[in-house]
């Protein structure tokens, strides 16, 4: 199993370029399944869930080839409409091939994803609103199995804002018989991604970006060429991690607007920001003080950055409380944290962090994606080494973290 050394204390200075981003380029891989046509998409990172996607498309029967600078999707001729179970369980966003099978097809079977370390993670709403448009569901042998002649526009109300399940039902609303319209829908930059491509691709959607969308089923999308956004989590995590070791970086690619939210927590813990175009520049030359996190869907502070915050948190001048409110079990980090000396107590849903004006090195474990972030931010910290093992889950969202780490100045290597 792999593993990441990094030996901590040293500042981070110069340009990074930020990759597209993982939760657009997955659900906007699946909109190749809507389309007989040739679809083609640029800025798509290269990371272990992006593999996956291409791997569950390309058993399904999507052709899929790529040059230097797009790939090029194909599913003209899909003879397999299911998503198995070996390949949900490595990814939950499998899921969302669901909504255009069945909509394109009427019919799908896609394995339950089941639990998760990040908590329970059920896919009740994508169930409930593809019945409400008129799919017959049944769940057999651990399977999802969905027919329907054609899918009917329906009104859904959402009880909880969900983020791929407002993609996998818009998805499936643009080939319905009708009028769909999300209510309580996911307001995130990435379902505005979906949305846009959707739309190149001849779909009648307005209202994305807001918590209201309405769709217009069409008889067919074509093919579009979409160039994915660039990805907030990443900038975010790079932003932080300049904002913990100091120094002054670039971030090159990326788009502000996305995330102003973050930007403002770090303008909070002293961290000078400015953005000019697509270029964010953070200058940080003291120690950081400690900032509240309360997560929440968007605009609010996301909760794929609250690990990232609270290993800044660890450092910072003052005390400092992170509120975990979309999932049950997000604090996983917190064990391992607590292993290079960071003082944080837990009680449910919400974690107390006394800022330590120092981590040491130690051996942590990543437990998932951004848990795996906020171990190599406390490592570029800490003083001495910091091993962090199994880093597979860093390489399913982040392209060549560690290359793009050593390029700011970071002392980070790859155990094979
Ligand atoms: C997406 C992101 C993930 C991010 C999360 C929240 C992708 C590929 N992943 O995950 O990185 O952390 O949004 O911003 O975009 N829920 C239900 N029933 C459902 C669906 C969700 O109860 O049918 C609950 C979940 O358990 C969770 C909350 O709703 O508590 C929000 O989850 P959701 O927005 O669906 O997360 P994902 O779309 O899986």
């Amino acid at each position: 199993m792999q593993k990441l050394a990094i030996q901590g204390g040293t500042p981070l200075h110069g340009e990074v370029r930020i990759s597209g981003a993982k939760n657009a380029a997955l659900p906007i891989m699946c909109a190749s399944l809507l389309t007989s046509d040739d679809f083609q998409l640029t800025n798509l990172p290269d990371m272990h869930d992006v593999a996956t996607m291409a791997k569950l498309l390309q058993y399904i029967g999507v052709r899929i080839s790529s040059d230097a600078q797009s790939t090029h999707f194909n599913g003209a001729n899909l003879d397999k409409l299911e998503a198995p179970y070996d390949m949900v369980k490595t990814m939950r966003a499998a899921i969302l091939v669901l909504g255009p099978l069945v909509s394109r097809f009427g019919e799908a079977r896609v394995s339950l994803p089941g639990g998760c370390a990040i908590g329970s993670r059920p896919v009740d709403l994508h169930i409930k609103g593809l019945q409400a448009m008129g799919a017959e569901i049944h769940i057999e042998h651990g399977y999802i199995h969905a027919t329907a002649k054609r899918l009917k526009g329906a009104r859904i109300c959402f009880d909880l804002v969900s983020v791929t399940g407002t993609e996998n039902l818009m998805m499936a609303a643009t080939l319905a018989d009708g009028i769909s319209i999300l209510e309580n829908a996911a307001r995130e930059p990435e379902v505005v991604d979906l949305a846009n491509c959707l739309i190149a691709m001849g779909a009648k959607i307005t209202g994305a970006g807001s918590d209201i969308i309405h769709i217009e089923g069409v008889e067919k999308l074509h093919g579009a060429a979409h160039d994915v956004m660039p990805d907030r989590i990443e900038s975010g995590t790079f932003l932080v991690a300049a904002a913990a070791a100091g120094g002054n970086i670039m971030l090159t690619h990326s788009r502000a607007d996305t995330f102003d939210n973050v930007l403002d927590k770090l303008r909070e813990a002293g961290a000078d920001i400015t953005v000019s175009g697509s270029n964010i520049n953070l200058v940080m030359h003291k120690r950081p003080t400690a900032i509240n996190v309360r997560t929440a869907p968007y605009p609010a502070f996301p909760t794929d950055m609250q690990a990232q915050f609270m290993a800044l948190n660890t450092i910072a001048q003052g005390s400092s409380i992170v509120v975990e409110t979309i999932f049950e079990n997000r604090f996983m980090h917190v064990q391992e944290l607590r292993r290079l000396g960071a003082q944080i107590d837990v009680e449910g849903n919400t974690a107390v962090i006394t800022g330590c004006d120092h981590l040491e090195g130690a051996t942590v474990m990543a437990t998932d994606l951004r848990a795996s972030a906020s171990l190599v931010i406390a490592g570029l910290v800490a003083q001495g080494e910091t091993i962090i093992d199994r880093i597979y889950h860093l390489d399913r969202g982040y392209e060549q973290l560690e290359a793009k780490l050593s390029a700011l100045g970071a002392q980070v290597r790859r155990i094979r």
